[in-house]
């Protein structure tokens, strides 16, 4: 039986490419060139499915474009707001995500962001790489201290959870906000707070963890930022779409925030303008679930759901 013809978007990792060329007909993308959508689709031509990545544009216009061969869309992440799910189950297109394999990495990033934040990581690092660091002083780069804080986590997901075990050995409190309480095992003592207003007032510290798309655009807007306490920190290792940027950089600026921690950003990898000159801003290229484990672990779960599909199964991580 002729393997099936997948069109992988992106450079993956060697074992996962490897494994790709064994059981289909692959085609893959050596140079690692970031497609527009009408691109894409004209490269799916004669394929039975797509292997993208999140920042593929796999928005409806992409998805009807498509060949009508083309049965699944797996996508190398766990977000998939980049790709219109309605779009494709009206073409009857299954499209499938790679949750659970990346919830330490990812949370990990988050946990980086805020050390890397309260302790001014960003601002030594800079000081030493210029030479300009004259040596030790009393009051030097003085942070915050994360111990102790209380953590507030907006998306309490598999990340957001397992940020609150990781920030629970930094005797943090943690508080989150999300559609619904979670039940006592999942919540493990975490403080829910059934609205925006409860939930800014109380915590020091702001994580970022839901999903992007229209539910959760601009969320971190002005007003909701003024409901923070002075001097409170936001991390964002979930999507840049989340934030509304002019907001955040004014916040950031009046001091009314005093630092942000960024892995992500709203149409990257264009950054809005007005962070990089702010000392008090970490900024990271997406690095949420860049480990090597991680990303080989992403890649088995996509090729494991597009296996299941051409095996006539349901992929366990289908989502629509
Ligand atoms: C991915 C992510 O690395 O999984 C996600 O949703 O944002 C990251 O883990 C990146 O999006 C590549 O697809």
């Amino acid at each position: 039986m002729a393997k099936p013809k997948l069109l992988i978007t992106r450079k993956l990792p060697p074992a996962i490419e490897a494994r790709a060329a064994r059981d289909y007909d692959a085609t893959f993308n050596p140079s690692d060139v970031v497609r527009d959508g009408a691109t894409l689709a004209e490269a799916a031509k004669g394929h039975d499915a797509v292997l993208c990545a999140a920042g593929d544009p796999m928005g409806a216009a992409t998805i009807n474009a498509l060949p009508a061969g083309v049965k699944a869309i797996a996508t190398f992440s766990v977000g998939y707001d980049h790709v219109d799910v309605a779009a494709a189950k009206a073409r009857g297109i299954i499209v499938a995500n790679t949750p659970d394999v990346l919830t330490d990495a990812t949370a990990e990033i988050a946990m980086l962001l805020v050390m890397a934040c309260m302790r001014r990581a960003g601002e030594g690092e800079r000081m030493v790489r210029a030479h300009a660091w004259a040596g030790w002083a009393p009051t030097q780069l003085m942070g915050l201290s994360v111990t102790g804080k209380k953590l507030g986590i907006f998306g309490m997901g598999r990340i957001g959870r397992r940020l609150a075990d990781f920030a629970r050995g930094f005797d943090m409190q943690i508080h989150y906000r999300d559609v619904a309480a979670l039940p006592p095992e999942l919540a493990k003592g975490a403080t829910f707070h059934a609205t925006d207003d409860s939930f800014l007032a109380a915590i020091d510290v702001l994580s970022l963890n839901a999903p992007g798309g229209n539910a959760t655009r601009k969320w971190l807007n002005a007003e909701r930022l003024a409901k923070l306490r002075k001097g409170a920190v936001v991390v964002n290792s979930g999507r840049g779409t989340v934030v509304d940027d002019a907001a955040l950089c004014d916040a950031l600026r009046s001091g009314h925030v005093a630092y942000a921690g960024l892995d992500v950003y709203d149409g990257e990898p264009r950054i809005f303008p007005g962070y990089h000159a702010l000392p008090n801003v970490v900024l990271l290229p997406h690095l949420g679930s860049a480990t090597i484990e991680t990303r080989d672990a992403m890649g088995h779960r996509a090729l494991d759901n597009l296996d299941a599909v051409f095996a006539g199964q349901k992929p366990r991580d289908q989502v629509n």
